[in-house]
């Protein structure tokens, strides 16, 4: 059911992307946007969601153009595999397996991080059909897309990327991966960048619907984070923003961010959740994702300012509490947005109506018609959400 409703929302996206895409689509989809300043740690926090390395990094602007992703929890059929299918069972609730032991057991080497095997892909919009089976060319066809809309130089554009993964180690949750914020131009990038930046990422977060990940790096002030500010602009009661703390492994011996999570510096209704990522020297020393989120758990489990609230420290914490705000936040919207669909619906078959059939142009009558699946599927959604209130 609640699998259902995500995916759903997730088809009205595709749908919609011929008519603009993300920032420009006539229906406000909830999705959780990312935004922080250039190297606070945003890639790195996408990454371990979905437990695999595919996202372009290096030094400067690299998410030059923003990125759609849509987490597909899909779990293999019993016919298929029934061990893959029973370790997927397992990982349900979390995108890693910390039971090493069960694991071994199962004889089923590392669920969560398989090397290129069949039951984890990526599929882009603009390459319909196309199986990614190996995330390192995901990683290299997001930076290809990059630099064919936006030149080799380090410009950016506002047309997203459509990115989808399916695997049965992620939540199914839509993420948008955002340009970082950035004060001073680099190479041949205009003077005018950091305007540039913040006027794209305003357009995303400024929507109503947008959840903001706001992520902040724990060694530097919040109360000066770019991220925050730009977030408390368009969510000023911080409503919608729910606050991610990088690098607490890099914050000076005897300081924590226990203020933060107490809500006593700068207030967010979703409040604040410490994570670690994999620093510079553990990328360059190829310490995997899995390794890094057990070394993760283990660093909050044993601090002796977090061992009390471990559970509610890390990325697997993360990645539940952003699953059920999305939940929370789509079944709020659902009235809204079946009213603007349907006002979508209309607007369209009066304009096709109005031109006649022969000269309906084909891909105003694809959208058209994936529009009219789309309302149908949702018709049932209502329906179910509905038997589901009054049982
Ligand atoms: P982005 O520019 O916001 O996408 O930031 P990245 O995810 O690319 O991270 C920037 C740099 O900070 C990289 O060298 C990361 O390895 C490092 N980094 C990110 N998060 C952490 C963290 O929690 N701890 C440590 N030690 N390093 C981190
Ligand atoms: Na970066
Ligand atoms: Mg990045």
């Amino acid at each position: 059911m609640d699998e259902h409703l995500i995916s759903t929302i997730n088809k009205l996206q595709d749908a919609l992307a011929p008519l603009g895409g993300g920032s420009q689509s006539p229906i406000d989809l909830p999705q959780i946007t990312v935004v922080g300043s250039q190297s606070s740690g945003k890639s790195s926090v996408l990454e371990n969601i979905v437990g695999r390395d595919f996202l372009p990094r290096g030094t400067g602007i690299v998410t030059r153009r923003p990125l759609v992703l849509q987490l597909i929890n899909r779990r293999p059929k019993k016919s298929e595999n029934a061990k893959v299918n029973q370790a997927a069972n397992e990982l349900i609730d979390l995108n890693i397996n910390d039971n090493d032991k069960k694991k071994d057991e199962s004889g089923d080497q590392k669920a969560g991080q398989c090397e290129d095997n069949k039951e984890e892909w990526g599929e882009f919009l603009h390459l319909p059909g196309k199986k990614f089976y190996n995330f390192d060319e995901i990683r290299q066809e997001i930076v290809k897309e990059t630099d064919k809309v936006t030149g080799a130089n380090s410009g950016i554009s506002s047309v997203p990327i459509n990115l989808r993964i399916y695997s049965p180690h992620v939540l199914t949750l839509t993420l948008v991966d955002l340009p970082g914020l950035t004060k001073v131009p680099v190479g041949d990038q205009p003077p005018d960048i950091e305007r540039q930046i913040k006027d794209m990422l305003l357009k995303y977060i400024s929507k109503p619907n947008a959840i903001i990940l706001s992520v902040n790096a724990a060694n530097t002030d919040l109360a000066n984070s770019d991220g925050l500010k730009l977030a408390r602009e368009v969510d000023p009661e911080g409503t919608r923003t729910i606050g991610v703390l990088t690098k607490v492994d890099l914050m000076d011996q005897g300081t924590d961010v226990i203020d933060i999570l107490a809500g006593r510096v700068i207030p967010l209704r979703y409040g604040y959740i410490p994570v670690i990522n994999r620093g510079q020297k553990d990328i360059e020393h190829k310490k995997t994702i899995r390794e890094a989120l057990e070394n993760e758990k283990r660093y909050f489990e044993n601090h002796p300012s977090y061992s009390s609230k471990a559970h509610y420290c890390g990325t697997p914490y993360l990645a539940k509490k952003l699953n059920s705000i999305l939940l929370h936040h789509i079944r709020q919207t659902l009235p809204e947005i079946k009213a603007k669909i349907e006002a979508t619906l209309k607007k369209y078959q009066n304009e096709l109506m109005n031109l006649g059939p022969e000269t309906m142009d084909s891909a105003s009558s694809v959208v058209l018609s994936m529009i009219t699946d789309f309302s149908n599927e949702y018709a049932g959604i209502l329906d179910g959400e509905a038997k589901e209130l009054s049982s």
